[in-house]
């Protein structure tokens, strides 16, 4: 679908989650008040432009890693042609949030759309993405400018078990890791301000 579009529907569906507002309850709620779980989001034209430049092919799998309300796996799903889109959050109001947009999307937009994107799943799991299977994951975003030293390591080996060809795109951080082929840095505006994204193609 044209981005033009997307964000049409995906702004319609967000207009009234108070994402900083659930993130912060969360966090006060579950004792998680580290720098892991500041909150912050892409915005769509950017997201856009840079999930672009990884190339998504039909019938691939999406994974946001640290997924919020939801906001990129939902994009993911409707500008690309991913078979399954997944996110997986800490937090467990901000993945209530993103299921209800996805009912309300489900009810609402979904049986409007072409047949094509009738068939796409669209799942939010709630998680510790340091201990999710990512053995599908075709193309694996993961905004986390504030992702402490620990996490990043983590990741760094999570992401080393991709398969063969997979990519990836991380937002504030960038990887050392011999598995990662690197592909380039592009600038990424969020909701916060401008961000640096590096983008890797496992080996
Ligand atoms: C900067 S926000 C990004 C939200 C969304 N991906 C976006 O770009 O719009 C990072 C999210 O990662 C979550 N997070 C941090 N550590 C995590 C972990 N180990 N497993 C799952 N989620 C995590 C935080 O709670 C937060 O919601």
């Amino acid at each position: 679908m044209e981005i033009a579009r997307a964000t049409e529907i995906f702004d319609r569906l967000y207009s009234s989650v108070p994402a900083y507002e659930i993130a912060q309850s969360e966090k006060k709620r579950t004792g998680k008040l580290d720098a892991s779980t500041t909150y912050g989001e892409i915005v769509p034209q950017a997201f856009y432009e840079v999930l672009s430049a990884v190339t998504p092919r039909e019938g691939e799998v999406f994974y946001d890693l640290g997924s919020g309300t939801g906001k990129a796996t939902l994009l993911a799903a409707l500008a690309f042609p991913f078979r399954r889109s997944v996110g997986i959050e800490l937090l467990p109001g901000l993945g209530d949030a993103a299921r209800q947009v996805l009912g309300q999307f489900d009810a609402q937009v979904r049986p409007q759309l072409p047949a094509d994107h009738q068939q796409r799943q669209i799942e939010f799991i709630d998680g510790d993405f340091l201990q999710a299977d990512l053995s599908e994951a075709d193309v694996v975003f993961a905004h986390g400018t504030c992702y402490p030293h620990e996490v990043i390591h983590g990741l760094a080996m999570k992401l080393a078990e991709l398969r063969p060809g997979a990519r990836v795109v991380f937002v504030g951080h960038t990887f050392d890791t011999p598995e990662l082929g690197f592909l380039r840095m592009m600038k990424m505006r969020t909701d916060w301000g401008s961000a640096l994204a590096a983008l890797y193609q496992r080996r």
